[in-house]
């Protein structure tokens, strides 16, 4: 095999190794930049809860279709109003985001809901499990065929025990509802469901369109072209030249000169090895001479 052949497999190597390692960083930058997206519907998730919570209830004077669903109704003088508590409310928010957000849609569930529209799938109960166990963990995530999934762990506060404590003290609206079985006895800092967020992954087939665009891939022609004509020039037209010389030499042409650059002023092996021959042929012309006298 030609050194240029050598040569032009040990880039591709390297280049494949480079490669390599460029997708395993890609890989991680790609679950960070889900995460993130991930993290901020869930902190939003949050802060309309707490929005919600900080009223206690939402007072609706109409139920919009697809949203009839209330906790507690007050008839005024000026009509119905209807009571949505924050856990209701985030339901609905989560139906208007699931049917007609693009990207991310949210969840909040639980493995012991009170609303059978919050059960909960194989990932979110894992999920459940995880964060019950492991008190330190503060998110889990993960890939399903090209959902990216994640989860963020809802803990009961001093606030929730009204509604999830005793059912005693249950406002009667609760309890009327979902009866007195469902979602109680939990006790601050319990793990009393998950917010899980949902987005469609970033796919290689979505990477590599990007990746490929012209500037990267002239840059990797110039880059072989480069190595191409470096090994072309320096080393093997050098020692193609070196080989003749060599061979002219041993035929006994004697007067070849050679080109290269002292050892003393030059680092190049290539160099030192057209010094060695050039000595070589020195020696011999000392030996013909003497040879000759005899
Ligand atoms: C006013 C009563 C009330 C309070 C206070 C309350 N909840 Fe709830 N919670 C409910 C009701 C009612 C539901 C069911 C809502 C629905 O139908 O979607 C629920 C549902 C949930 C769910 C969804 C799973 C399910 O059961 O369907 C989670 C999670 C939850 N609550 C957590 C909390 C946390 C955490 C707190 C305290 C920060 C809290 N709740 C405070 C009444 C309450």
């Amino acid at each position: 095999m030609s050194i240029q052949m050598k040569y032009s497999l040990v880039f591709f190597v390297t280049l494949a190794l480079v490669a390599g390692s460029f997708v395993a960083g890609l890989t991680t930058l790609r679950d960070q930049v889900l995460r993130n997206e991930a993290e901020a519907v869930a902190d939003q998730v949050i802060s309309f809860r707490a929005w919600v919570a900080g009223t206690g209830m939402i007072w609706v004077d109409k139920l919009a279709p697809g949203f009839t669903d209330f906790l507690a109704e007050k008839k005024t003088a000026h009509g119905s109003f209807y009571g949505k508590n924050p856990a209701l409310a985030t339901r609905e928010l989560s139906t208007i985001a699931n049917k007609t957000a693009l990207r991310a849609t949210f969840l909040v569930t639980s493995d012991e809901y009170r609303q059978p529209a919050n059960k909960p799938d194989a990932f979110e109960s894992s999920a459940i499990a995880a964060f019950k166990s492991d008190r330190d963990l503060t998110y889990v995530d993960g890939y399903q065929g090209n959902t990216y999934r994640y989860a963020r762990p809802i803990f009961v506060k001093k606030g929730c025990l009204k509604c999830h404590g005793n059912p005693k003290d249950a406002p009667p609206e609760v309890i009327a509802k979902y009866g007195s079985d469902k979602a109680f006895g939990y006790k601050v800092g319990d793990v009393r469901g998950i917010i899980s967020v949902k987005l469609p992954a970033i796919t290689w087939q979505g990477i590599l369109p990007i990746m490929s665009n012209p500037i990267a891939i002239t840059l990797l022609v110039l880059a072989f072209l480069l190595n191409f004509i470096f090994t072309k020039r320096v080393i093997i037209k050098r020692l193609v030249n070196l080989t003749n010389d060599a061979t002219a030499v041993a035929k006994g042409k004697l007067s070849t000169t050679m080109d290269y650059t002292d050892p003393g002023k030059s680092n190049d092996e290539i160099d030192h090895a057209y010094h060695a021959v050039n000595l070589l042929k020195k020696s011999m012309i000392i030996i013909m001479k003497r040879a000759k006298k005899k």
